[in-house]
């Protein structure tokens, strides 16, 4: 479905990606882990088009370098940003309609709704409270709802666990991993590690921008040099 070929990006003079290859098949769960500057959320930003990058990038079978940023939502790719940019003064459904915006199916975008709502309840009680006033969870919810209106084949979803109270982080795992089992592809970025591997079908584990590890997220939950350095398990 995606697949990227020896792909490199740069913040003007620092190499920010260097010759990564990755692919996410039709239906996977694929993580993307790493420490802090990594390299994950230029990853994610390359494969949405928000920043240029050079080498092979191609969804289902077309190459996503000619494609404007704003039109790759239209074929089937949502992206999830790291720190959520919802407009906190709108209402739950507001920013919940907002990722639907291209759509003019709407019978479907109804359809849609109702998803969102069965993954996260809480957000159909508050769908007129102003996303200001909700806990940093129930926001990270909805920046995952706004994600699944724009009706994606492929959801990309920037460390959706960060900065979130435990009960709730466990809470977003299951939604993502059922959002998975409804057929939707998923690269989630991830600095929690463990939690990552224990939802994810494959893992690629980045270093300096460029792929330390990757293999099946069973194979890397029981390495032990993965372990000890990025999962700081003895
Ligand atoms: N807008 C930018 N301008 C210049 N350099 C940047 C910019 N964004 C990121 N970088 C640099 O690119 C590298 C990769 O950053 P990136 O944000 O992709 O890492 P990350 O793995 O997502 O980290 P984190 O876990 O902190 O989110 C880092 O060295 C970072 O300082
Ligand atoms: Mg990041």
């Amino acid at each position: 479905m995606l697949e990227l070929d020896q792909l490199s990006a740069s913040y003007g003079k620092a190499m920010a990606l260097e010759s990564i290859s990755l692919r996410v098949m039709p239906g996977e769960l694929v993580a993307v882990l790493g420490p802090n500057g990594a390299g994950k959320s230029t990853l994610l930003k390359a494969i949405s088009r928000a920043i240029d990058a050079q080498g092979g990038l191609t969804f289902e079978g077309h190459s996503l370098h000619n494609v404007a940023t704003e039109k790759v939502v239209g074929l089937g790719i949502c992206h999830c940003p790291e720190g959520r940019r919802l407009f906190p003064e709108l209402s739950v459904l507001k920013n919940l309609q907002l990722g639907a915006y291209l759509r003019t199916d709407k019978a479907a975008v109804a359809a849609d709704l109702n998803k969102v709502y069965q993954l996260f309840p809480i957000l159909q009680e508050r769908g007129n409270q102003m996303v200001s006033t909700l806990s940093g969870g129930q926001q990270q919810m909805v920046a995952i709802g706004r994600a699944l209106m724009g009706a994606p084949k492929l959801l990309l979803l920037d460390e959706p666990s960060v900065g979130i109270a435990h009960r709730l982080k466990m809470e977003i795992f299951s939604a993502i991993r059922h959002i998975r089992d409804s057929g939707v592809a998923i690269l989630m970025a991830e600095q929690d590690a463990q939690s990552a591997l224990q939802i994810a079908d494959r893992a690629y584990i980045l270093e300096h921008g460029h792929v330390a590890h990757e293999g099946l997220a069973a194979d890397l939950a029981k390495d032990d040099h993965v372990r000890q350095i990025y999962l700081g398990l003895a």
